[in-house]
């Protein structure tokens, strides 16, 4: 059985999009500088891709979080693993995420980062599940809705593989169990 079911969106699709949202950020904050916030390791290769279309005076800094449980199911606690490396007072803070889903992760780290008096907070996030969410998050940035279905690629994995796939792709759980 094949362990990749299906394309969601390809590679063409997801550059076009990274484009189009990195100039309205750059819009947004015309005259200003951002800060702008990977969050390891799902958001990887969005930030990478992103940042470099971001038309800005542009610092980047990098945390680690993870929601706790493996597999495709969250378990609704957040750890987190590597801080900011530098104090965010003052700045215009725009954390970058692979995908909101429940909004657990997010509604986590927007709560600590808020604490720390940023001059604004955003997020920005590839890929949005509305369907799948239990808190009031809404990320003020997105490229994609997506429905229920489990994907991989990306920057996102399913028990850290198939993070390296050009492509959003539907895993086949059957298949990679
Ligand atoms: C994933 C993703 C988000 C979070 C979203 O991270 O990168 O951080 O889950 O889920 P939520 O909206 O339900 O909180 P994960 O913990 O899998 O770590 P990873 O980025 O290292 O893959």
């Amino acid at each position: 059985m094949n362990e990749i079911k299906k394309i969601l969106i390809k590679e063409s699709d997801i550059k076009r999009k990274v484009k189009e949202v990195a100039d309205t950020v750059t819009a947004d904050y015309a005259g200003e500088k951002l800060l702008a916030v990977c969050v390891l390791r799902g958001a990887s290769i969005f930030f990478a891709d992103l940042v470099r279309e971001i038309n800005l005076d542009l610092e980047l800094d990098f945390i680690s979080a993870s929601s706790y449980g493996s597999g495709t199911s969250s378990s609704g606690e957040v750890k987190m693993i590597k801080d900011l490396s530098e104090p965010i007072a003052g700045k215009n803070v725009l954390i970058v995420e692979d995908i909101v889903d429940t909004g657990i992760t997010l509604s986590y780290l927007k709560k600590i980062f808020a604490t720390r008096n940023p001059k604004s907070l955003r997020i920005c996030t590839l890929l949005d599940k509305p369907s799948r969410r239990k808190t009031e998050l809404v990320p003020e940035y997105r490229c994609f809705e997506i429905p229920n279905e489990f994907v991989v690629g990306y920057g996102l994995d399913y028990n850290e593989r198939f993070r390296a796939l050009k492509d959003v792709c539907v895993i086949n759980e059957d298949a990679v169990k």
